[in-house]
């Protein structure tokens, strides 16, 4: 029998989920890579005092430490699982000997690309990491994952966005090969990790505003669709109409669009005209689903029909516009613009509720809002610890009490290394509760970097 308990294995896993985690993310000396690493080599060496090796994977699917299966296992755990189904491999062997520094590059091979399990023995070998052995099925080839860190994932969404745009405004219809690429990456975290893409969506530049909310559209549109069960083919339709909703703007005059004052009438019924530009641009370019130039047309015609463009308000529009819609508002509505202060995520998620039924189809709104939790992920939030924190993934068990990255003590000093804290653990106990909420603070990738994960 193993000296491990169900609960060391379940914190060692957690650990080693947060150093993977933190590699996407952060550069190796970042204290979000160095304190769960030093911990996790510390847990390791404990365990292997008292015996010489110790096994983690899979089996039939179901994560393993030792002889403890997790069945149902917390995000982290599952999300450790994913990677090491990534890796094409049931798992691994860490044997007596193990230094902190092997686990770290053992943890900056997972972050990669996957690559089977014989390349997997290998790549570990040429590190220098010989006290773990990856265990599994020689010639089997892993699925096809990219493990490409989210943040990078998210710049290149923003370049490739940005580059339409700036053909179709010289003129030509480019094909869409680019943001096709990072969609398809995007569908796969979207299905394996919603809310650290939904994080990705709290992103706010307020110098790019129609490249960064084009791309946060079609990541919460993606968001929304795999919460409704989307396949793959119609999340990546999701994606590309997301970041293609708005453009039509590219034929609306700069000076209108960028206008401070009150827009004239006729300035009004100029902007209107995005969305039927939208679908005439879309019809034309190259490998794009020609279905979503309808899609486009109809974002904001509304689910009563009140909307825009009044042409088409007879017209059926399918469930890809009214997705659009939602992602379209909640995108508009919690970033600053020069006539509007910026809603909180939950002061916007309550009006979406109110306009539920009327301007936004229902069950989209009633989808979104769980899938969102009552503190979406990004939202900064006071506890009553006095503590300030970010809410980084929601807890289905409890929407009141999210998991939180603690920025700021009691005192109001910015932690230099936030921490993650469960508000509620699964035996019930509080860390604390939220007590407030504070405007959007995610205004950069680099805020991003900060407070979210
Ligand atoms: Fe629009
Ligand atoms: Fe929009």
């Amino acid at each position: 029998m193993s000296s491990v308990t169900l609960e060391k294995a379940e914190r060692v896993a957690t650990l080693f989920s947060s150093c993977i985690k933190g590699m996407m993310l952060y550069p190796p000396a970042h204290p979000s890579v160095l304190q769960p690493l030093r911990e996790a080599a510390s847990q390791c060496a404990e365990i292997l005092f008292k015996q010489t090796e110790f096994k983690v994977g899979l089996v039939d699917d179901t994560f393993f430490f030792e002889e403890h299966l997790f069945t149902t296992p917390s995000a982290p755990v599952a999300e450790l699982a994913q990677l090491i189904r990534n890796r094409g491999v049931d798992g691994f062997t860490f044997l007596k000997g193990l230094t902190q520094q092997e686990l770290a590059r053992f943890f900056a091979i997972m972050v990669r690309k996957s690559s089977g399990n014989a390349a997997n023995a290998e790549e570990l070998r040429r590190e220098g990491v010989e006290h773990i052995v990856p265990s599994g099925k020689e010639g089997e080839e892993p699925p096809k994952e990219n493990a490409k860190g989210a943040l990078g994932m998210y710049g290149e969404a923003l370049d490739a966005v940005e580059g339409v745009f700036r053909e179709i405004e010289n003129g030509r219809i480019p094909d869409c090969g680019k943001i096709i690429t990072v969609v398809e990456e995007m569908v796969s975290s979207a299905i394996r990790d919603t809310p650290t893409l939904l994080g990705l969506s709290m992103i706010k530049d307020y110098d790019n505003y129609t490249y960064n909310h084009s791309v946060n559209v079609g990541i919460l549109a993606m968001a929304l669709g795999a919460s409704l069960g989307f396949g793959k083919e119609e999340l990546k339709d999701l994606g590309v109409a997301g970041m293609l909703h708005d453009i039509g703007k590219t034929r609306v005059a700069k000076e209108i669009l960028n206008k401070p004052g009150k827009l004239t009438a006729a300035e009004m019924e100029e902007i209107k005209r995005h969305a039927e530009f939208g679908a005439e641009i879309i019809k034309e370019m190259p490998g794009v689903n020609p279905a979503l130039s309808d899609a486009v047309l109809g974002h904001h015609i509304q689910h009563d029909r009140k909307g825009y463009p009044e042409w088409g308000r007879q017209r059926s529009f399918g469930i890809i516009t009214d997705i659009l819609a939602v992602a379209d508002a909640y995108d508009a509505l919690t970033t600053l613009r020069v006539y509007q202060r910026p809603y909180t995520p939950k002061a916007a998620i309550d009006r979406l509720r109110q306009l539920s039924g009327t301007t936004f189809d229902g069950r989209m709104v009633e989808k979104f809002v769980e899938m969102m939790g009552t503190y979406p992920v990004g939202t900064m939030v006071r506890l009553d610890t006095n503590e300030v924190a970010v809410v980084v993934r929601p807890n289905p068990a409890d929407r009141e009490a999210p998991a939180v990255r603690i920025i700021m003590d009691a005192a109001g000093e910015l932690l230099p290394e936030p921490r993650v804290e469960q508000l509620k653990t699964a035996d019930g106990e509080y860390y604390a509760r939220i007590v407030a909420v504070f405007e959007p603070v995610v205004r950069s990738p680099e805020d991003a970097v900060r407070f979210l994960s």
